[in-house]
């Protein structure tokens, strides 16, 4: 299993934070915010990981992780998007890299408070298809919607003004090899990138997305507001687990 990376995009939601350096690279409380995607691949024991970022300081994550040794990886892989083309379209760059394997997805700005390890192993263990998890949230219009009927996600709608559920599609899409005839065939979006939620979608239409809910909280990263919950849930958790030692 192989293990992706999404650093991409201008963070123009984070500016003039990020005038200066890419979104991944900022604080969340002790660590760069890129830390805990790559911390959450390894700990569910995946080794080969590809970084895909872009960018005018897409130096700086060479700078910062070099060859990955911080996290016992032997190297770490890069891969340069230029542009803006999505979540989507800067997952194609690691198609060489991944090789036919499967693969683990991750947004560089998602932060979860358990190990996704777990949800992994249960996608070791099914046959094929995709898997992605799921999480309750207040406020699902900011994020792509999973519609649920009879335990199943029949439809997830990207940002929509009528969320038809409290589902958000957090940012760890795990898939087989047919990932990579479906991002051949997307088509711009309303946004004009190249969307995740038309990905799952077309693993939706032939049965073969399953989910995971996910346990604890889960943040993105990506405004001033969520940027502050992320340090601040973090800080809260690493006080607690310092209170118990
Ligand atoms: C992206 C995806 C969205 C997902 C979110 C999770 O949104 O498009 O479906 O719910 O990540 O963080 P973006 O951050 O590009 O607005």
């Amino acid at each position: 299993m192989k293990g992706v990376v999404l650093a991409g995009g201008l963070g123009t939601r984070l500016y003039p934070l990020t005038k200066i350096t890419n979104k991944h690279l900022l604080p969340v409380y002790d660590q760069p915010m890129i830390y805990y995607p790559i911390q959450q691949l390894v700990n569910a024991g995946i080794r080969e990981i590809m970084l895909v970022t872009g960018g005018s300081y897409a130096g700086h994550f060479l700078n910062l992780l070099e060859n990955g040794g911080d996290f016992g990886l032997r190297r770490l892989h890069y891969a340069f998007q230029r542009g803006e083309g999505g979540i989507a379209d800067a997952l194609k760059l690691a198609e060489d890299f991944v090789d036919g394997e499967r693969c683990v997805v991750i947004l560089g700005d998602n932060i979860f408070e358990n190990p996704i390890a777990p949800a992994v192993e249960k996608f070791r263990q099914q046959e094929a298809g995709a898997r992605i998890l799921l999480k309750e949230v207040p406020d699902p219009h900011r994020f792509g919607v999973a519609e649920l009927r009879d335990g199943k996600v029949v439809g997830i709608e990207e940002k929509p003004i009528h969320p038809k559920s409290n589902y958000a599609v957090t940012g760890v899409y795990m898939y087989d090899a047919y990932v990579w005839e479906v991002v051949k065939t997307l088509k711009p979006s309303r946004r004009n990138e190249l969307e995740i939620t038309d990905v799952n979608n077309a693993y939706i239409a032939r049965g073969a997305l399953t989910y995971d809910i996910v346990e604890g909280w889960w943040t993105d990263a990506g405004t001033f507001e969520s940027l502050l919950r992320a340090n601040m849930l973090v800080a809260a958790q690493r006080q607690s687990s310092s209170a118990k030692v």
